[in-house]
């Protein structure tokens, strides 16, 4: 069985192990912008964010792509990541940096890709595209993950550490294969 946990140090600490089979971003339009979105953009959204861009910048790929989050709610914005998630992310290695703000339909022009982290957000993102015009930029980001099996990434808010570290891990997984994936889109 996989240890995702030392999977997940060696993909902070040795990124080439991982991505030395991506072809060159070369090819890839100047910017391929991404975003990440869940209801109140201080936990969830701002972590895959920053996850991301660890990634990309271990990668090398910082030039290509770029990743901003946004809440479908607006209780939180202005605010900074939820400190208890801050913590779960320095434990990986990863610092969270960000302010809240909530989603707009205008997200769904500026954006290649839009990553909804629970199906309520998914519903919630494009119930503000009735006509189904954006439809395929929204997709739900436990879709990219290889090595769990959630379908969702739980909502860490009410709960404890464990619900955070978990978060963190989750997203370390489906943010490992939605750089792949963008990557192979635009190959
Ligand atoms: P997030 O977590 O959607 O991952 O940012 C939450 C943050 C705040 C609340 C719920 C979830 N809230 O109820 O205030």
């Amino acid at each position: 069985m996989i240890n995702y946990v030392r999977l997940s140090a060696a993909l902070l600490t040795q990124p080439s192990l991982f991505f030395n089979r991506i072809r060159s971003p070369n090819n890839m339009p100047k910017s391929y912008k991404l975003l990440f979105v869940c209801l109140g953009n201080i936990c969830r959204s701002p972590s895959a964010e920053n996850i991301m861009n660890h990634l990309i910048e271990q990668a090398g790929m910082s030039e290509k792509i770029s990743c901003d989050s946004a809440g479908t709610g607006g209780y939180h914005i202005g605010a900074a990541p939820d400190r208890r998630m801050t913590a779960a992310a320095e434990r990986r290695g990863i610092t969270l940096k960000g302010q809240a703000r909530q989603f707009h339909k205008s997200d769904f022009e500026k954006f290649d890709l839009i990553l909804a982290m629970d199906r309520d957000n998914y519903q919630d993102i494009l119930s503000l595209d009735p006509g189904g015009k954006y439809q395929d930029k929204v997709k739900l980001m436990c879709d990219f993950a290889t090595h769990h099996r959630e379908k969702e990434v739980p909502d860490p808010y009410y709960g404890g550490t464990e619900g955070f570290d978990n978060v963190i891990d989750l997203l370390l997984d489906a943010c490992e294969g939605l750089l792949h994936y963008v990557v192979k889109a635009d190959a």
